[in-house]
């Protein structure tokens, strides 16, 4: 079971923040790192789960409604009075950057876009990573299955994983045509037989216990995650499985 952290380590660490993108690029044996992209009103790339900021900032609104500066000032509480900010991919990327680069990390890209499309962010995130000659470490995904086809028509030679719910779903929109070689499914809606995902990679997400929450200890049993036909998994906490 190849182990990836979702949001960075995001049980420990609040989601989608540089602290929890630094812990998990230290791990050793981690597959990679999953992220979600929005666009704030003035174009920039920034990395935050939700449409609104009022879950995981001391703010409130949607993320299109500001821009970069405006959403620089809110606060995200990290315990022990310590504050972070919403990051850029731009920041994130400069930390994660060496290991990508040397192939010690992949790194996958959720377009947060099946709520607001967010125009122009597939060009703008594609031209980023090839700048930085990364592109051969990056997997984008998105829930879009529309926004990933655009991604393959700006470049022929990308990873794509396709994202839904139930596994079928996935394959589906797979067999569709929208260019995605792999399928993120919901970890709880393996509803094929693995016989049926005989050779494909089949990355499962896991979603709660997530930072300020306190772990659970509860641990998954990988092996029957194999035999559902589960290749890699997005965990909260790949920290402890590691
Ligand atoms: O990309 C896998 C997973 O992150 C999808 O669900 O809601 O955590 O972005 P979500
Ligand atoms: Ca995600």
């Amino acid at each position: 079971m190849r182990i990836w952290a979702h949001r960075g380590c995001s049980q420990r660490y609040p989601e989608n923040t540089v602290s929890a993108f630094t812990k998990a690029s230290e791990i050793k044996g981690l597959t990679g790192i999953e992220l979600d992209i929005q666009l704030s009103k003035d174009g920039h790339m920034v990395v935050i789960h939700d449409e609104r900021i009022d879950r995981t900032t001391d703010g409130t609104g949607y993320v299109k409604d500001y821009t970069l500066a405006e959403l620089k000032r809110f606060k995200i509480a990290a315990g022990h009075g310590k504050t972070e900010r919403i990051p850029t991919i731009e920041e994130v990327l400069d930390i994660l950057q060496g290991k990508l680069r040397d192939k010690k990390l992949k790194l996958n890209i959720e377009l947060k876009n099946s709520i607001y499309p967010y125009e122009g962010m597939e060009s703008r995130i594609v031209s980023l990573i090839h700048g930085r000659n990364l592109e051969k470490s990056v997997i984008y995904s998105s829930f879009y299955a529309r926004s990933l086809e655009k991604i393959r028509l700006l470049d022929p030679e990308v990873e794509l994983g396709i994202l839904d719910t139930k596994c079928s779903d996935c394959l589906y929109k797979l067999k569709g045509g929208c260019g995605a070689a792999a399928i993120h499914p919901y970890w709880r809606a393996m509803d094929l037989p693995s016989e049926v995902l005989n050779g494909y990679t089949v990355r499962a997400w896991m979603t709660g216990h997530l930072y300020p929450e306190k772990p659970t200890g509860t641990r998954l049993d990988m092996e029957l995650l194999e035999h559902q036909g589960i290749t890699d998994i997005f965990l909260n906490e790949p920290e402890v499985y590691l």
